[in-house]
């Protein structure tokens, strides 16, 4: 018997979904593993043996996983630790891969979970361990290395700039001067927020600021800002990112400095609301409006793009492939092959130039007064939330699959 495990780690997307699917499919395809298992929970569900065998449901539920958001197989923020550190963990962590027979683990994840596939690989080679380990990108964030882009990030993409697109036109309709700020995701980098560049009405880009980590945020210069766009218009949209930090580095959207998640990163949001105060208790503006997107960015599957889905099952699908053939440690990335028409194919990246590090956006995308993007990042952006998928509905509403672990 020869088997294979897949599971998910970090923060859901829309499309990590279809990763899975894509690992399952090939197999369908490919016969190379008699079964694939799930790790519910991602490494922490293994550890604790919560496994299921994913040949055994049924193949309607698997269709509509492709079709469904966030995390089917349950998640983690679970930072393994060094063998020196952990030794018992690693040990119990074989022993069931062993009562499994697993030959392979797919890991579907962003840098952090790459680090866990960087760690165990090297640790089965060190120890003659017959499992082979391959990462399986995701994150909304877009921030992994080496890659041109990450699935998830399109589909984000698209949403966060129909909701910019949209609110354009809410914040239009009165006399009254008013500012929108909504706030996208993206902890360390700018790639949300500086996707809402797409949105455009009668050919004029609907965003008016953006605002990055990538440039230290300075509070005279935003009400500024602010205020010179109010002069010229009657509704001004501003986008900040969840990571905006002022020149010393502290999260404009720290909460109380307490809240940091397993892997010691500060718990972010709500650094709309924070800067809603800013323009009003400055006099800037009395309406504002504070737009969280949190969560429904990385979740609306029902407006989610075509091209992240497909990309996102090619990864899972070319991910199985490699493993036959492919050395252990090794993710699989996405390369741009043409902008325009688009084409991407997949390739293969070691995971020690994935794990643990990030890809800022580029400095030379950003604007010179720091409070935009460039064409750059509009042709950048706009290929990956290309085509809408066909979601099934059932009264009226989204029908998701639910796996019950
Ligand atoms: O996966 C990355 C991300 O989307 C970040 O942008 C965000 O800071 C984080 O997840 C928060 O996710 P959670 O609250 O689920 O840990």
């Amino acid at each position: 018997m020869k088997n294979c495990i897949v599971a998910q780690s970090g923060g859901p997307t829309s499309v990590i979904n279809a990763s899975a699917m894509g690992v399952f499919k090939a197999n369908e395809e490919l016969h190379y593993f008699d079964n694939v298992y799930a790790g519910i929970n991602g490494i922490e569900g293994i550890l604790n043996e919560n496994i299921i065998n994913l040949s055994h449901i049924d193949s309607e539920v698997i269709n509509r996983l492709i079709y469904t958001p966030s995390s089917g197989l349950g998640s983690c923020r679970y930072k393994l630790k060094t063998y020196e550190d952990n030794k018992e963990e690693y040990i119990k962590l074989f022993e069931i891969f062993k009562k499994h027979e697993i030959d392979t683990f797919f890991y579907i994840g962003g840098n952090d979970s790459m680090d866990t596939v960087h760690k165990l690989s090297n640790y089965a080679k060190e120890h003659n361990l017959p499992v082979k380990f391959f990462g399986v990108p995701k994150t909304i964030d877009n921030d992994l290395p080496v890659m041109d882009h990450t699935p998830g990030f399109g589909s984000a993409a698209k949403f966060i700039s129909t909701i910019a697109l949209e609110n354009k036109l809410d914040a239009s309709v009165y006399t009254a001067k008013n500012v929108f700020v909504i706030e996208a995701m993206g902890r360390d980098t700018g790639w949300l927020a500086a996707s809402s560049c797409i949105a455009t009405l009668n050919g004029e880009p609907v965003v008016d600021l953006i605002y990055l980590p990538e440039v230290a945020f300075d509070e005279a210069k935003f009400l500024k800002d602010v205020a010179k766009k109010l002069e010229e218009k009657n509704s001004v949209i501003v986008v900040v990112s969840e990571g905006i930090r002022t020149a010393d580095g502290t999260f404009l959207g720290e909460m109380g400095g307490t809240g940091l998640d397993k892997f010691g990163h500060a718990q972010l949001g709500g650094v709309c609301s924070y800067i809603k105060n800013v323009i009003t208790e400055n006099g800037v503006c009395k309406k504002v409006r504070a737009i969280e997107l949190s969560t429904m960015q990385r979740c609306a599957m029902h407006f989610a793009s075509q091209t992240d889905i497909d990309e996102a099952f090619n990864c899972g699908f070319a991910a199985l492939k490699y493993s036959a053939e492919g050395e252990s440690g090794y993710m699989i990335g996405i390369k741009r092959v043409s902008n325009a028409p688009y084409k991407s194919e997949t390739f293969a990246v070691h995971t020690s130039k994935v794990a643990n590090s990030i890809k800022y956006f580029p400095k030379e995308w950003i604007n010179e007064e720091g409070n935009n993007v460039t064409k750059e990042a509009y042709e950048y952006t706009l290929p990956l939330i290309m085509g809408e998928p066909k979601i099934q509905y059932e009264n009226g509403l989204p029908k998701y699959a639910f796996i019950t672990k």
